[in-house]
């Protein structure tokens, strides 16, 4: 049975940490990622090694809300994109969300800080993937140029490995919202990270924050 996390009138009566979301499929995922995390420790070989429990999630229908699934029109994100928690370990080294782009919406130009995986359960999204050409000494200040452009649709998926591919955006070429679901080794939409643009070189520290749980006080 689905949790009511993602319907926004009950989330009060939650807990913002562990299974928000609780159903079989995004467990097994969770126990394999803790399991495959204990084992392995190089984390290249670790995102490896997880990518066939991913995508059984990916292939699976019936476990993600559709509450957890629609635009969210107070997103801080911009654009109506929503950004829903499913799983968040209560020591923030693990979360899985949802991330919902309407149609034609971009993300921002953003880092993620930690490894994961992220592939697309619904519609397709272009994605754009930045090099970093300074030594990242200026915390204002950054100079990026186009590493590579691709094009995904359902089941397909990309690693993130900082510093490697960690700057991107998405937008949805899809007539339908896309919905991306992200595994990371942080409490993502909670962290302090950072939004670029490209053009001007300006980096801007920002929290994106989840649709349907708490962050912690902005001290941390
Ligand atoms: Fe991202």
């Amino acid at each position: 049975m689905l949790s009511g996390m993602c319907d926004f009138g009950h989330a009060h009566h939650h807990q913002p940490y562990g299974f928000l979301v609780d159903t079989p499929e995004i467990r097994a995922l969770i126990d394999e990622t803790q399991r495959l995390t204990a084992a392995i420790p190089d984390a290249a070989a670790r995102v490896e090694a997880l990518r066939p429990a991913f995508a059984a999630l990916l292939a699976s229908d019936g476990w993600l809300p559709e509450s957890c699934a629609a635009p969210d029109e107070t997103s801080r994100m911009g654009g109506g994109i929503g950004q829903y928690a499913l799983y968040r370990a209560d020591d923030k080294s693990l979360c899985l969300f949802s991330l919902v782009v309407p149609v034609g919406a971009s993300t921002p130009v953003h880092d993620h800080l930690a490894w994961g995986l992220v592939g697309i359960y619904r519609g397709r999204q272009d994605e754009t993937v930045y090099r970093r050409l300074d030594d990242g000494s200026d915390p204002a200040r950054a100079n990026l140029e186009i590493a590579k452009r691709q094009e995904l649709g359902r089941g397909e998926c990309y690693t993130l490995l900082p510093p490697a591919d960690d700057i991107h955006y998405v937008r949805t070429i899809s007539e339908t919202p896309s919905i991306s679901i992200h595994l990371l080794a942080n409490d993502t939409a909670c962290v302090w990270r950072h939004k670029f643009e490209p053009l001007t070189g300006v980096v801007t520290p920002f929290r994106s924050g989840y649709a349907n749980a708490p962050c912690p006080p902005d001290a941390e």
